[in-house]
């Protein structure tokens, strides 16, 4: 599918398994998301330019390559994309941190925000939106136009779990932006649930049900 990398990893597939198996624990499934965003997240940023810069070793001088440009910016939709963010964090420790309050009405499936906070200057940024599930794409489709509003160009998008039908909607609305995810799964049940996804990612990272 164009514009989408599925990360096919045996570590995340492994995990990803644990993940969805409704026996693993609230603890066990937090622990699962966090070490399965650093393997996400060593993807996702696979193709970030590099500039090459002069240091010396303790034996001699050297052109070596560090990331170009600004520092990044890890995007969280609240509150199930805060579990992806820690790990992510290991990883690229200097990345800045914008959370998108977002959560979608269970009857309507349409977003409702209620917090928005970012670095000023988006333009000149990688900005990576991290949301576990892309479901209806309801959600990451308002965060993206939030994020766009504020003037972010150079986005990308990392989830855990996508729906075909979400996928397709995302891809219409955000052409520009690519979509990682670590599967696509069947379909959306009637009440816009991913099947045969892992339930409701927020209520089983933080225990709510
Ligand atoms: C979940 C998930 C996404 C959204 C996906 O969040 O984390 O943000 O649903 O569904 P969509 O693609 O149909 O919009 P939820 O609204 O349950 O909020 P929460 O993270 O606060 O639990
Ligand atoms: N949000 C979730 O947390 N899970 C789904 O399956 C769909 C939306």
């Amino acid at each position: 599918m164009d514009g989408v990398t599925v990360i096919d990893h045996p570590l995340v597939q492994h995990k990803l398994t644990l993940m969805r198996n409704k026996e693993t624990s609230t603890a066990s499934f937090r622990r699962l998301l966090r070490e399965i965003s650093t393997l996400l997240c060593y993807e996702v940023t696979r193709n970030l330019d590099l500039t090459m810069i002069r240091i010396e070793t303790p034996l001699q001088p050297m052109d070596s390559p560090v990331l170009e440009g600004k520092k990044l910016v890890f995007a969280s939709i609240l509150r199930a994309g805060n579990g992806l963010l820690e790990g992510m964090l290991d990883l690229v420790p200097a990345a800045r941190v914008a959370h998108i309050g977002l959560y979608r009405d269970h009857e309507t499936l349409q977003p409702v925000e209620y917090y928005f906070k970012a670095p000023e200057d988006l333009a000149n940024r990688v900005v990576i939106v991290v949301d576990p599930m892309l479901a209806t794409a309801n959600s990451a489709i308002a965060a993206m136009d939030k994020l766009k509003e504020r003037g972010a160009r150079n986005i990308r998008f990392l989830c855990l779990l996508a729906a075909p039908e979400g996928i397709e909607r995302f891809r219409t609305a955000h052409p520009d932006i690519p979509v990682f995810t670590a599967a696509i799964d069947s379909h959306l049940n009637e009440k816009g649930y991913i099947v045969p996804g892992l339930g409701d990612a927020g209520d089983r990272m933080y225990g709510t049900k």
